[in-house]
């Protein structure tokens, strides 16, 4: 291999938020103690070095000396349009992209454009949770199409509910996950299909957030809701940032094709100017990194089936199935009698793990744990023995 997918990568004084404790306590709103040997396996970015060609990028570009404002070059809009054509055979024009910083900024920004105050804005929880955060604090109203699970732990969607939340002649837009987090599945061809069609029919803009498409499974596919027959009221929003751990650079693609819609939203965010190191880093990820990245699905698959065969040996009560996208898994702890906080804090005083609740994700996860498995496989190994010591 390449690259190193063992080492333990020192963050501290980088002011990463994964290990910074005041940080977690806020945003898990999480009381208990710190320990040497916690192990953060929360915030989705990954454990492992960026990839090299992206490094070497920062460096090339390091030494050009002036880092002034910045317009993306034909490089940049080709990294992109080939990448996706490549790997999900999506025909992209280059007038098509709009630079966000970052997905959840490019979501409100939308919500902002697009809708008005009290304007209804379908998700469907468990639901990574910030979506329900944007649409309250900009004033929207959130209309929950839950995800029906069945006795397997397998979540589908409740078309009938989604169709009438549609209807609602408040419902504007629906933000749609897929892959989904937390649950990890992905949704399939004909699923996207028939949600993009009740969309159209009802004038409902569906924003689709696919930032984990190419974090997947081995035998899996995924589809973008660009490739399937569409009206002009969709976003697709995709990332670097998650795909190569850019995260904290915050680059965000969204890609548009109705001409009015772009229009729209860049006459409500005014010109977004892109950083030197973000074009940079999605020129190098796109046109170098896919080795880098197909290591990294490799390590993920190991982890999963690692975790899989862990529980069904020795900790049976757990309900849990390998995630199909993302790198995140949806642990069921609701046999066992703690919920929510209680059960966070629990796992952080005993396990010395950082973890999130799955009631952050909406009532639907109340009992559920969320893990970040983006980690060395022996991290992996540690954590499972830890929950096996307090939960086995
Ligand atoms: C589905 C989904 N959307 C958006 C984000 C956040 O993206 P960004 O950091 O680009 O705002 C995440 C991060 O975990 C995510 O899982």
């Amino acid at each position: 291999m390449m690259y190193n997918f063992t080492a333990v990568v020192d963050r501290k004084n980088t002011g990463a938020m994964k290990t910074d404790t005041q940080a977690i306590k806020e945003m898990l709103n999480l009381n208990c103690n710190f320990y040497d040997d916690t192990i953060f396996m929360w915030v989705a970015d990954m454990d492992f070095a960026c990839s090299k060609e992206i490094i070497n990028a920062f460096h090339e570009r390091t030494d050009k000396l002036i880092f002034g404002y910045t317009t993306q070059t034909k490089d940049y809009y080709d990294s992109i349009i080939n990448w996706y054509g490549k790997r999900h055979n999506m025909k992209i024009e280059e007038d098509w992209i709009t630079f966000s910083p970052g997905t959840v900024s490019a979501i409100r920004n939308c919500l902002r454009a697009f809708t008005s105050e009290g304007d209804g804005v379908i998700i469907q929880p468990p639901v990574y949770y910030p979506f329900e955060e944007q649409i309250l604090e900009t004033n929207r109203t959130i209309l929950r199409n839950e995800l029906v699970r069945d006795e397997n732990n397998h979540y589908s969607i409740d078309f009938e509910d989604f169709e009438e939340k549609c209807k609602d002649p408040n419902a504007k837009m629906f933000i749609y996950c897929n892959p989904h987090n937390p649950i990890g599945q992905i949704w399939s061809k004909d699923d996207t299909s028939r949600l993009l069609e009740i969309c159209e029919k009802n004038n409902v803009i569906m924003f689709s957030d696919e930032i984990h498409c190419d974090l997947i499974r081995k035998n899996e596919s995924f589809v973008s809701a660009l490739n399937l027959p569409h009206g002009d009221y969709v976003i697709v929003a995709t990332a670097v940032n998650k795909t190569f751990n850019l995260a904290g650079l915050q680059i965000t693609n969204l890609i548009i094709e109705d001409k009015n819609m772009r229009e729209k939203l860049n006459a409500y965010t005014g010109k977004i100017l892109i950083s030197p190191f973000s074009m940079e880093a999605t020129i190098a990820a796109y046109n170098q990194g896919e080795e880098w990245l197909k290591n990294v699905n490799d390590i993920i698959e190991e982890n999963a089936d690692y975790i899989s065969q862990f529980i069904k040996d020795n900790l049976p009560r757990i309900k849990y199935n390998k995630p199909q996208g993302t790198y995140l898994i949806w642990l069921d702890f609701s046999d066992y009698k703690y919920r929510g906080q209680e059960l966070l804090e629990k796992i952080a005083e005993e396990a010395h793990l950082i973890l999130e609740s799955g009631s952050m994700f909406g009532n639907v996860g109340e009992g559920f744990i969320r893990m970040n498995i983006a980690t060395p496989t022996n991290t992996v190994k540690e954590a499972m023995e830890r929950l096996y010591k307090v939960f086995g």
